[in-house]
């Protein structure tokens, strides 16, 4: 008999997606301009100069859209609204066609049973806002909870679970500390003030929401892989620690204590300007904390006490992104003995490989279907430890834009012809689609 581990009841089992990355129609019904459509129309930016502007032309496709998620066997969807299809001009006069068809989307989902978890941020800011100094200007903060609070008057009657920004670490690294993302910025002392009005802006849409919808929950999402040291070494024990402090609680550490983390030589970091106030709005209790997991890591301290990544001889996907599932249940536990027994929810988790349809019509990703295995197997492992996780989303729903690699890497659990915008489930698709429906996951056939 094959072994089945079971999962918590009332379990939510989903998959995500970001509007850039799948609505396409970014000049329709008058969606404007966001950061992402500027970058990814500057050339060099983008692998193959590909950008957002058909993606998975899901705002036509919604209906068929949600039918598949209902054939998946969903009971949960995460996506994110873009603010510039709502708030053209990031503030000011709201776009009513925009918000029928997060409205329509909504109401989509409910019919199927599908719980809506909703993200206000991934990281297509409105270039307007851009314009009037995006997230390096303080006033960021009432823009972002103006935009909010449109979001929750008009769907809180049926959205309970709320995101406010998505990964706000990566997209404040890779967008002003190394300027990879939008708005292509690479200058360190940004990099650190725009993560603070970041946090901001969270601590301060969290708080409108608890006054609005009281029932609501409210949370945040951001990137947390596994690092381990690469020996034995003390020094390396410690680089491991460093990057733990300065990527992860350098953005929950604000939230949960209200202070930034100190490094392990005893210097504050970082050095953002913090006005009197500031930190206690950041730290507006959440009702949960998301995690985007995709890999582990292996480190060494190398030259001027900077971090080195170690090569390890280990499956990775084709993005060079190292496979190792123990890296969830390690980084599951290792939240939780830092921040306390909070609910968590994976918000993302999946792989990328080269797909391509075979003889019979079918996508047989078999690489893709043990990533999953290995790492929702891990995930259990860290529920019955200890960690109070309550739902994981499968990055991503369907094969999408996937940022500065375009087209060009497929994560999802459908397959996309981009020529032709067909659909077809994937056997990870269907895979999963056992385990959310069997609330269980058998480990062998
Ligand atoms: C995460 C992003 C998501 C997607 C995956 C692969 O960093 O949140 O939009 O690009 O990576």
């Amino acid at each position: 008999m094959a072994k089945l581990l079971k999962f918590p009841n009332n379990f939510y089992w989903g998959a995500a997606t970001a509007a850039y990355q799948i609505e396409g129609a970014v000049n329709e019904d008058g969606r404007a301009e966001s950061i992402w459509d500027r970058f990814s129309k500057t050339p060099g930016k983008v692998r193959n100069g590909d950008t957002g502007d058909v993606a998975c032309d899901h705002y036509h496709r919604l209906e068929d859209d949600i039918q598949i998620m209902d054939e998946l066997g969903l009971n949960a969807y995460r996506f994110s609204i873009a603010w510039p299809r709502v708030l053209p001009e990031g503030r000011g006069k709201a776009n009513v066609k925009g918000l029928d068809f997060y409205s329509r989307l909504v109401d989509g989902l409910l019919e199927k049973g599908i719980e809506p978890f909703a993200t206000l941020f991934h990281w297509d800011l409105p270039m307007a806002l851009q314009d009037a100094g995006g997230w390096l200007n303080r006033r960021i903060a009432d823009w972002f909870v103006e935009y909010a609070e449109l979001m929750y008057k008009h769907l809180g009657d049926r959205v309970k679970y709320w995101t406010t920004l998505n990964e706000p670490n990566v997209f404040a690294f890779l967008g002003y500390n190394i300027g990879k993302h939008a708005p292509g910025v690479a200058d360190e002392a940004t990099f650190v003030q725009a993560s603070h009005h970041l946090l901001l802006a969270h601590g301060d849409a969290v708080r409108a929401g608890r006054t609005l919808l009281p029932k609501a929950q409210f949370g945040i999402v951001p990137a947390i892989s596994h690092n381990y040291p690469a020996t034995d070494k003390q020094e390396d024990a410690a680089m491991v620690e460093a990057m733990w402090k300065g990527w992860t609680c350098m953005f929950l550490d604000p939230i949960f204590r209200g202070t930034y983390p100190v490094t392990l030589d005893g210097q504050d970091f970082p050095q953002p300007v913090i006005l009197e106030g500031d930190m206690e709005r950041i730290a507006a209790p959440v009702d949960y904390l998301g995690i985007n997991h995709y890999f582990s890591h292996w480190i060494v301290q190398g030259e001027n006490g900077h971090p080195e990544w170690i090569d390890k001889d280990l499956p990775k996907t084709d993005r060079g992104w190292i496979i190792h599932p123990d890296g969830m249940r390690d980084m599951l536990l290792k939240v939780t003995e830092e921040y306390g027994r909070i609910p968590i929810y994976i918000m993302e988790n999946g792989a990328s490989y080269p797909d391509e349809v075979a003889t019979d019509g079918q996508i047989h990703d078999c690489e893709r279907v043990d990533y999953f295995r290995g790492y929702i197997s891990s995930m259990h492992e860290a529920i019955e430890k200890g960690a109070d996780v309550r739902g994981y989303f499968a990055w991503s729903l369907m094969d999408n834009f996937e940022w500065e690699e375009g087209y060009n890497s497929r994560f999802g659990i459908v397959y996309v012809d981009f020529a032709t915008q067909q659909r077809i489930i994937k056997d990870s698709g269907r895979f999963l689609s056992e385990v959310f429906r069997s609330n269980g996951l058998e480990l062998e056939k």
